[in-house]
């Protein structure tokens, strides 16, 4: 990807919070210059859908309030959104510009005339005469409503992303492009939706969502316990301050972590079934919800693979006259996207 100008300020609205992340580049050194963080009230964003906007405005105006850069990337829920990897006979870029739409209406099961259609290509198989390319479908109602919002918040929204692609720029640029012969699998989980992206010789090979995150942790130990949310969140993250946690929060972790491991799992299963990779060689683990030990043991345990939590700081460390550490404190696995955004830049060239 081309890239120029100065770097987009990375806006990623999530479910549980609001986060921001600035970059900047000095002599080829990319270093964290803000960061900014904004829990949203319960009931803000259900199943992806923005429900209480004012809640977000407010957040965001908060969050840039005396801002001076607004040109921001924003994060689309993957609800809004349908990724699918396609076999097309090789072609020109000209061409397949042309032919895309025809691809589209085919593989995409939304009216073409409500979604936005993007493409990137793969990878080219010169020997069998095909090129895999990714289409990505966006509805248009959905997308506009989130810049919408933002725009309400007096920013402009330059970039729309995904979960699995900004992860994706991360690790790359975080940690290199993989090698040809590795498998990696990135696997962001949220408060309320998952993504396993599949890189193959530095490409996606298969991405999925799940509805299901850290919110469903949650809400177990909340309805087993009969607390409120906020002591259920408190004994998920690790107790009340005083380090008391009823002896049944762990079992109950156990419990709903193991579920979304095994849909996980079943992602990897799939993906190994139907693509005659025989091996994973790494996985990567990021969002709020990585930060929960079962999950990453329980992930790690089903693919027999070590899990190693994406740290999202390798891409720009933070200034510290710029940004309290302390601030950065048990956040980093959830900046990740937001880092991911902050890394696109105002003109780019896909
Ligand atoms: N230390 C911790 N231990 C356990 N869970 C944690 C911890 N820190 C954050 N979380 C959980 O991570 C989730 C928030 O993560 P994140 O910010 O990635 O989600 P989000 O972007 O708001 O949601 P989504 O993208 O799914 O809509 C919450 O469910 C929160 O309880
Ligand atoms: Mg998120």
């Amino acid at each position: 990807m081309a890239s120029e100008g100065k770097h987009l300020v990375g806006v990623d609205i999530g479910s549980s919070s609001i986060k921001v992340c600035e970059i900047e580049e000095k002599r080829g050194k990319r270093s964290l210059v803000r960061f900014g963080y904004h829990p949203l009230p319960p009931e803000t964003i259900v199943d992806g859908h923005i429900i209480n906007s004012s809640a977000v405005v407010e957040g965001l105006e908060k969050l840039f309030h005396k801002a001076k850069r607004r040109n921001v990337a924003l994060r689309a829920s993957g609800h809004s959104v349908i990724i699918k990897k396609i076999s097309m006979p090789l072609m020109s870029s000209a061409e397949l510009d042309e032919q895309v739409g025809w691809e589209a209406e085919h593989h995409i099961p939304f009216d073409l005339a409500e979604v936005h259609v993007d493409y990137q290509v793969l990878g080219r198989r010169e020997d069998e005469s095909q090129m895999d390319v990714l289409l990505v479908a966006a509805k248009k109602e959905e997308i506009s409503d989130l810049t919408n919002l933002a725009m309400e918040a007096r920013l402009k929204p330059t970039v729309v992303d995904l979960d699995a692609f900004t992860i994706q720029n991360v690790h790359e640029v975080g940690y290199g492009v993989p090698q040809n012969n590795e498998t990696v699998v990135l696997i962001h989980v949220g408060a309320s939706l998952s993504t396993v992206n599949i890189l193959a010789n530095g490409t996606t090979a298969f991405t999925r969502d799940i509805a299901n995150g850290g919110h469903s942790i949650t809400e177990e130990i909340q309805r087993t316990l009969g607390i409120s949310r906020e002591e259920a969140e408190a004994y998920k993250c690790g107790g009340d301050g005083r380090g008391i946690v009823p002896k049944e929060v762990p079992e109950i972790i156990n419990q709903v972590v193991d579920q979304l491991a095994g849909e996980i799992q079943r992602s990897l299963d799939f993906y190994l079934a139907t693509s005659g990779d025989q091996t994973i060689t790494k996985i990567f683990c990021s969002g709020g919800t990585a930060n929960v030990q079962a999950l990453l043991k329980s992930i790690q345990d089903r693919a027999r693979i070590p899990v190693e939590l994406l740290d999202p700081l390798t891409v720009a460390q933070p200034d510290t006259k710029r940004v309290d550490p302390v601030s950065l404190q048990g956040r980093t696995a959830q900046l990740a996207v937001a880092m991911g955004l902050a890394l696109r830049k105002e003109r780019e060239r896909n």
